[in-house]
């Protein structure tokens, strides 16, 4: 029977869209509680009971004589004495002092499905590389009758050495830098592991729960029970971040104990949350299994390899230290964070990350999953969404709109109702009658058309993808082999399984040119609803116990499904041309390792105020998993903002790293022209300081692509040791260079307290006043205002043209922004290709370095890698030859200069330089005369 809320929709999909929004409705009874998931609640109970001492000393132990240590790896067999399984404990030494346990039955009565490491970790399995450590060591000590090997495996980049400690009884391992534990596993005794077992029959003895029920759903769970769980403390922090996605602060939250903010574990389980809450563990919808921790003293974190569904309790150890102890050595020193994994199914799979600086810890978690794929020039422009431009009329209407306003945009997105009943890869021709020209419309202004193409497709034998997907086999098929069959937008669906590799590329192939009719190169791709959403399955997903091709139960892979799917997408967009181009893709549902295959947004949030700071700790706990193009709904998609608020929300949604304004079908149209003034100049101005920045932003995306540096960051990536930063995340970082402070809070709310670290000067971007030595200050903040300081030391490239998108920014020229630190030096960057091909991978680009020191500024081509092909760089070299800077601030300068010497390829010559009497210190060298590419010095001269 269809339940009632089917009913619903069904006359929803044919009758009006207010009836979707009552059949949507969802509320947080829809979703499992901790207690409602049985191993949640299992594992839960069985942390009390160790915490409540019911249970002494962890039951799991080592096998006596079991332990073999190599260069490359540890092995040993852990016994229980709950229930006398064997466990196989594998800890390998990987490079970078990164060290992966895996845990599994010894020998398993049944197979356990081994992991998502073929479609995660970016090389697969066989892409890891062991480490090789000459120093290599082991020393094994004997005490109370138990055995502990300490393991000298590696050395971190600050020279400390690594270590591994296993202790045999009770289980533990250890990660040791020198004598410091770092990161700890079952030192609380809460490790627990499920042996999947054969069915007995209730005659046999006790009789073993496999079913699982939730309101009307049942979980047939045909494996049974398989679960497994583990603490693993990170000794001397306060701090843990990431493990997204939630809404929640930046500074996770404990949620169990005495001071436990929250009462649920975060919750990993991809999933369509309609309204999500502004404060909550609740699982949303993309999972990274990646947790950090961060003191004065260093940066390390986990990575969870497990896609099944997985909870993760955060708790902290209060401090027993007196008082004044406290303020001699700081809190943060005696204080230990713990985590408490459980996962569903699959095996234990922890890599233990030893940092020891933040960057460390982003370079050793890109080298196990990759980096953010660099994206298309245009893709971190301004992209303008609604659910849906109504008709071809509509499009270009709004597109002409932003020419009579003067708002530069690059890409103009149509929403589900562009489809002839939500078919995807077809159009309702009757409202949009000649895509291709409404395409090559856009095109001509250097503009771009985003459809969304959903995973479900309409089960409508006269559709020609679903006809070709049945004929094929390529569904996902029920336990009686039919293909499966739920409720979405357009009705009766089904999946294509993507574990299928031939489906896979198939899903690919329908983003050819040829196949996607009325599709050009110009336009690009949204998937939606990948969690899977279903409208009529459990917690609005996939039943768990669907098998997927290749014999893959759902629950081993609930997470990694979106991402498979935007995966595809990005295959087909890519190979639909001749000359490959970079794809954009922007996906909902997202795993670790989605990053490699276009962006991500955080899905439905409410023109709410409390949403807009909400946004940016989200953002920033994805940048520092890996997801760095990443942005929220620009206005909030629920409900309709007040000018003030969307004003707000632009004037921060220009510094994250992917910037979408995006509307319900049900709320009023807010472009930003209907807000009249003085709203519309303040968005107008807002969107042109983001283009105005686009080299910058360009610029860190590709460091990002490189060194899976986060591209917006928490304040302390960048002042690791400031302690007052560690829990900040209403103020951030824009690379290295900039600090923003958005304010997020309505009516006359005039002032902002903006905090510093001391040990920077810091400019206002806009006043270009510094600031030294303070560490808070009240600015006033009248809605036209933004706070944005550039931080000493730093030298950024700017295009200062109002142009009407990037690609009419192209050949401009460019500024160079140079904030002198308190010594007086400075360092920046200019990257540059040709924003759309994959040329820059065989040395087609200019990665320029500058250097400020001794009043001398010099640009330098950064190294190359060596196999770089020298004759794609030059021909590159010489196709942007024509582009200059134009202007050079320097600014901070104790001294008020009369004149420049320019040095180029031996010749001196002299040039002016005006320094601002009014702002001391501020000075602009005009056309220096100077291109991109070229080696040049120029020093500054009284
Ligand atoms: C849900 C998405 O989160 C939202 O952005 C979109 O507009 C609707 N689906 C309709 O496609």
């Amino acid at each position: 029977m269809i339940p009632f809320s089917n009913k619903l929709l069904r006359l929803a999909t044919t009758c009006s869209v207010a009836f979707i929004l009552l059949a949507l409705s969802v509320k947080q009874e829809d979703f499992k509680k901790c207690v409602d998931s049985s191993f949640c609640k299992l594992h839960r109970e069985y942390a009390d009971s160790v915490t409540g001492k019911q249970i002494k000393s962890s039951p799991y132990s080592i096998l006596p004589d079991s332990t073999i240590i190599t260069p490359k790896e540890l092995t040993a067999t852990i016994t229980s004495s709950k229930d006398g399984s064997n466990l196989k404990l594998t800890a390998s030494f990987l490079k970078d002092g990164i060290v992966r346990m895996r845990v599994q039955e010894l020998n398993p009565e049944i197979p356990r499905y081994q992991g998502p490491g073929e479609y995660v970790l970016v090389n697969g399995e066989k892409g890891l590389i062991s480490s090789s450590y000459d120093q290599f060591k082991v020393d094994t000590s004997s005490k109370d009758g138990s055995k502990s090997h300490l393991v000298t495996y590696n050395q971190n980049s600050k020279g400390a050495d690594l270590k591994l400690l296993l202790a045999e009884n009770p289980f533990s391992l250890t990660l040791l830098e020198n004598d410091d534990p770092i990161i700890k596993v079952n030192s609380l005794g809460f490790f627990n592991f499920e042996t999947l077992k054969p069915k007995t029959n209730s005659s046999e003895g006790v009789e073993q729960v496999f079913e699982e029920h939730f309101k009307t759903w049942t979980d047939k769970r045909p494996r049974g029970p398989q679960s497994f769980a583990t603490d693993i403390t990170f000794p001397g922090c306060s701090h843990l971040y990431g493990i997204p996605s939630h809404a929640s602060p930046l500074s996770l939250k404990t949620t169990r104990g005495e001071d436990g903010m929250y009462s649920e574990p975060y919750r990993l389980y991809n999933l369509d949350v309609f309204e999500h809450l502004d404060d909550s563990p609740m699982a949303l919808y993309g999972s990274v299994p990646f947790l950090l921790s961060h003191s004065a003293k260093r940066t390390t974190g986990v990575f969870w390899l497990s896609s099944s569904e997985t909870w993760v309790d955060i708790t902290r150890d209060k401090s027993v230290v007196p008082e004044i102890v406290n303020k001699l050595v700081g809190t943060a020193d005696k204080t230990n964070m713990n985590s408490h994994w459980m996962s569903e199914s699959g095996v234990m799979d922890a890599f233990l990350i030893p940092g020891p600086t933040p960057k460390d810890v982003f370079s050793q978690y890109a080298s196990l999953v990759g980096t953010t794929d660099l994206p298309r020039e245009f893709a971190i422009g301004y992209h303008q969404c609604r659910w849906n431009y109504l008709d071809q009329k509509d499009v270009v209407t709004v597109n002409s709109k932003f020419e009579e306003h003067k708002i530069p945009y690059d890409v103009i997105w149509l929403d589900i109702e562009h489809t002839d009943g939500k078919k995807y890869y077809t159009w309702d021709i009757s409202k949009y009658p000649d895509p291709v020209e409404m395409q090559n419309i856009l095109a001509k202004h250097g503009r771009k058309l985003v459809n969304v193409v959903d995973p479900h497709i309409k089960r409508d034998n006269d559709y020609y993808v679903y006809k070709d997907a049945t004929e094929k086999g390529y569904f996902i098929k029920n336990s009686d082999g039919k293909d499966f069959n739920g409720w979405c937008w357009p009705g009766d669906s089904s999946w294509v399984d993507y574990f299928n590799p031939e489906a896979s590329k198939w899903v690919a192939d329908q983003f050819s040119l040829e196949n996607y009719k009325n599709s050009t190169t110009n336009l690009f791709i949204w998937n939606d609803m990948n969690e899977p959403a279903i409208f009529s399955g459990p917690e609005i997903t996939l039943n768990k116990d669907i098998v997927h091709y290749g014999g893959i139960e759902h629950r081993d892979v609930h997470n990694i499904f979106g991402m498979l799917y935007h995966k595809a997408t990005a295959e087909g967009l890519i190979n639909r041309e001749p000359i490959k181009k970079r794809p954009f893709v922007l996906s909902r549902a997202y795993f670790a390792g989605s990053q490699r295959y276009g962006a991500i947004w955080t899905g439905d949030n409410a023109s709410e105020w409390s949403h807009l700071p909400l946004s940016s700790s989200m953002i920033l706990t994805n940048n520092l998993v890996g997801m760095h193009f990443s942005g929220a709904d620009v206005g909030g998609f629920f409900g309709n903002p007040s000018p003030t608020m969307l004003t707000r929300w632009y004037q921060l949604g220009i510094w994250h790293p992917f910037f979408r304004a995006h509307a319900h079908i049900d709320s009023k149209r807010r472009e930003p022209w209907l807000l009249g003034e003085p709203y519309l100049s303040h968005i107008r101005d807002s969107i042109r300081m983001r283009y105005r920045m686009l080299p910058y932003w360009y610029t860190l995306f590709h460091e990002a692509s490189i060194s899976g540096m986060p591209i917006v960051r928490p304040m302390w990536v960048e002042f690791p040791e400031t302690t007052s930063t560690f829990a900040v995340d209403q103020q951030f970082m824009v690379g290295s260079a900039l600090m923003v402070a958005p304010i997020t809070e309505d009516g006359d709310a005039p002032y902002k307290n903006f905090m510093f670290p001391e040990q920077q000067t810091f400019y206002d971007l806009f006043e270009e006043m510094s600031l030294v030595g303070i560490t808070s200050r009240d600015f006033p903040t009248p809605l036209g205002e933004t706070l944005v300081f550039a931080v000493g030391g730093n030298i950024f490239p700017t295009r200062e043209r109002h142009r009407r998108s990037s690609e009419a920014m192209k050949n401009d020229p460019y500024t160079l922004n140079l904030f002198a630190s308190i010594k007086g030096k400075a360092t920046g960057s200019l990257y540059l290709d040709d924003g759309e091909t994959y040329n820059y991978k065989n040395g087609g680009y200019i990665y320029r370095k500058f250097t400020f020191q001794n009043a001398t500024l010099t640009s330098a081509e950064a190294e190359r890698p060596k196999d770089a092909d020298n004759s794609m760089y030059e021909k590159f070299k010489e196709s942007v030859r024509h582009l200059r800077f134009e202007r050079i601030h320097v600014v901070g300068m104790r001294n008020s200069y009369s004149k420049v010497i320019i040095t180029q390829n031996g010749v001196e010559r002299e040039s002016e330089i005006t320094c601002t009497k009014k702002r001391k210190g501020r000075c602009t060298i005009r056309d220096p005369g100077l291109s991109v590419v070229d080696d040049w010095s120029i020093r500054l001269s009284l």
